[in-house]
């Protein structure tokens, strides 16, 4: 079954052509990062202007890349949730458009349930149940994988994502846009005992997470030194910043995976590409004897390929959108 997958939800537009579920037959994104560098951030009316320029080139350009032509697809997939408004509504849209001129059935799918797909796709033979860590710009949750589409939250932040974290604290230190990278990549040579920043712990909710406190807590620290005149030691302040995430994500994932007893971690979504989480996430589940998928890193940021795998599944599943579907900013992982 050949499924043509669209992703609008943030600042990358994205096609693919994915066959059954688990063999990618081309993958593009146009990604909009030099549009949005400037103002250090998303611009959500931006990001939605630039998938209207590109969606239709990039869904001809992944028919051609896979060798395929569009009599041969067999349904269309689509992120449908959640993101910023506009941006979805534009894959939407589009996709509603192509399946009807197409005669074709529109899958939608969950935008964190694709980036949890993309380790199908890394890992032939992994299969549900499992515990799935979370962690984007957006989301950053402990998800109960029950099967390819029952899922349900463990736990989660009560406030920042992990990944919207490291994106101000790297705009404020001014190394870059997303901040995730140029952090994960100061921080190799620093000390990350260095600077103190702190853990949150949610009372009553062992696995909930708060990164807002650790979000401040670097801010000020940043502030501070500049006001004073100080010199900041950038790869150790990373580095301990990593750390103080990883800290944060690590011991709660592997209690999540205690508690269901599947013996099985996956970990999903562009923060999976942190360095520091995968080591001590490897190391963890060496000591605890769980097996641990991690996405190709060339999956775990936005991407379409993921869509279409998880497409498949929801496709299998019985899910379909008609002419009316709509996009969500915000939808609950179990509700699909
Ligand atoms: O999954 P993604 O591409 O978009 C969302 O669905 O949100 O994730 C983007 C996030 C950004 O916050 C970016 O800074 C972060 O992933 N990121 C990283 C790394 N690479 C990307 N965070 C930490 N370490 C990385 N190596």
């Amino acid at each position: 079954m050949k499924i043509l997958a669209i992703e609008s939800s943030c600042d990358e537009t994205a096609t693919a052509v994915v066959e059954d579920g688990r063999t990618v037959l081309s993958n593009c994104i146009a990604s909009q990062i030099d549009m949005h560098t400037i103002y250090g951030g998303v611009v959500p009316e931006i990001a939605s202007r630039k998938h209207v320029e590109v969606i239709s080139g990039l869904a001809e350009k992944a028919l051609q890349d896979a060798k395929v032509e569009k009599q041969e697809l067999d349904a269309i997939a689509v992120t449908y949730a959640p993101g910023l408004i506009g941006a979805v509504l534009v894959g939407v849209n589009f996709a509603k458009s192509a399946a009807m001129a197409l005669n074709l059935p529109i899958i939608p799918v969950h935008h964190v349930r694709g980036h949890i797909a993309a380790n199908y796709i890394t890992h032939p033979n992994l299969e549900p149940p499992f515990v799935c860590l979370c962690v984007s710009g957006g989301t950053t949750l402990i998800v109960d994988v029950k099967s390819y589409t029952e899922m349900e939250i463990m736990g989660g932040t009560r406030d920042d994502a992990a990944g919207e974290c490291f994106d101000k604290v790297a705009r404020v230190l001014g190394i870059g846009y997303p901040g995730g990278k140029p952090m994960d990549e100061l921080a190799q040579t620093g000390d990350d005992s260095r600077y103190e920043l702190p853990r949150a712990h949610v009372q009553g909710a062992e696995l909930d997470m708060s990164f807002s406190g650790l979000k401040t807590a670097s801010l000020n620290l940043i502030h501070n030194a500049q006001q004073k005149g100080e010199p900041l030691c950038l790869p150790d302040l990373a580095a301990s910043f990593n750390r103080a995430v990883s800290e944060s994500l690590v011991p709660r994932v592997m209690v999540a995976a205690q508690q269901k007893g599947y013996g099985k971690i996956a970990v999903a979504g562009g923060v999976a590409a942190n360095s520091r989480i995968r080591n001590d996430l490897l190391a963890a589940c060496q000591a605890e004897g769980q097996q641990l998928f991690l996405p190709e890193l060339k999956y775990c940021g936005d991407n379409a390929a993921m869509v279409g795998c998880q497409g498949y599944y929801e496709y299998l599943a019985g899910k379909r959108g008609n002419a009316s579907l709509n996009a969500y900013a915000n939808r609950d992982i179990g509700l699909g």
